[in-house]
């Protein structure tokens, strides 16, 4: 664990140097420095990281359970457990990269994009965002990928790429995820949980009600486009959705 943190933390430290830039952020697949990251997480085995597999009562305590490995505003470290039957809601990882490996388990996967650069990257201050969100806005997203996952695999978000997901396990699984930078508490990188506005309704909303530009797309939309609401942010989590904190039990060296 300690050769793998050593490696995130290099990473991070360049990212920074970068200015975390979108550019460096969606090009790290094809970086040396990142491709030793993954090979690190991939042969991570489950004893090292404390975990017994997918009957073990520690991990799967509630229906959603984190493990902070190690964190810092510039990367971050964490174990998922989930168990079978529940709903991690659509949710956004804005100007940052998630190396993402799916340890067991099987999971029924959505990703999107949204359309918007405004969106995309979080361009806005705090209070805009407190905004978007108090008033409930809509925007356009792209769907990327609907499939589902089995374990043990590998997956991407890019800040132009892949970048909010929604999972629904459909046996106790495990992940780990790998996120670079940390989320931040300011709009930058602030994570949103999103509804999914079903197609039914999409013709019926107000232009007032969005955001973007998908009322000048509504005549022509794209294969494939789904309109999302802001829906809320941490402290505050979706409804019928908690997170059970739980202590990491693996080495750290
Ligand atoms: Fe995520």
């Amino acid at each position: 664990m300690k050769a793998l943190i050593e490696t995130v933390k290099t990473m991070s430290v360049r990212s920074r140097a970068a200015g975390n830039s979108i550019k460096f952020l969606d090009h790290t697949w094809n970086d040396p420095g990142c491709q030793r990251l993954i090979e690190k997480m991939n042969t991570m085995t489950l004893d090292q990281l404390g975990i017994e597999g997918p009957d073990d009562p520690y991990h799967f305590q509630k229906g959603l359970n984190r493990i902070t490995i190690e964190a810092s505003d510039d990367y971050r470290l964490v174990l998922f457990f989930i168990k079978k039957g529940t709903i991690m809601p659509l949710h956004d990882h804005p100007n940052m990269c998630v190396f993402f490996r799916l340890l067991f388990g099987k999971l029924d996967y959505k990703s999107y994009d949204k359309l918007d650069d405004k969106f995309k990257y979080n361009r806005f201050s705090l209070d805009e965002y407190q905004e978007i969100l108090g008033n409930k806005k809509t925007i356009s997203a792209k769907l990327v990928n609907k499939t589902i996952l089995h374990g043990p695999q590998f997956l991407m978000v890019r800040p132009s790429r892949n970048n909010l997901h929604a999972f629904e396990a459909q046996e106790n699984t495990c992940f780990f995820d790998i996120c670079l930078p940390n989320y931040t508490t300011d709009s930058l990188r602030r994570i949103t949980y999103f509804k999914e506005v079903c197609p039914t309704q999409m013709d019926q909303m107000d232009a007032a009600e969005l955001a973007d530009n998908t009322a000048e797309l509504s005549t022509a939309k794209p294969k494939g486009l789904t309109y999302l609401t802001y829906d809320t942010t941490p402290p505050k989590l979706p409804v019928n959705f908690e997170i059970e904190e739980v202590p990491y039990r693996g080495r750290l060296l």
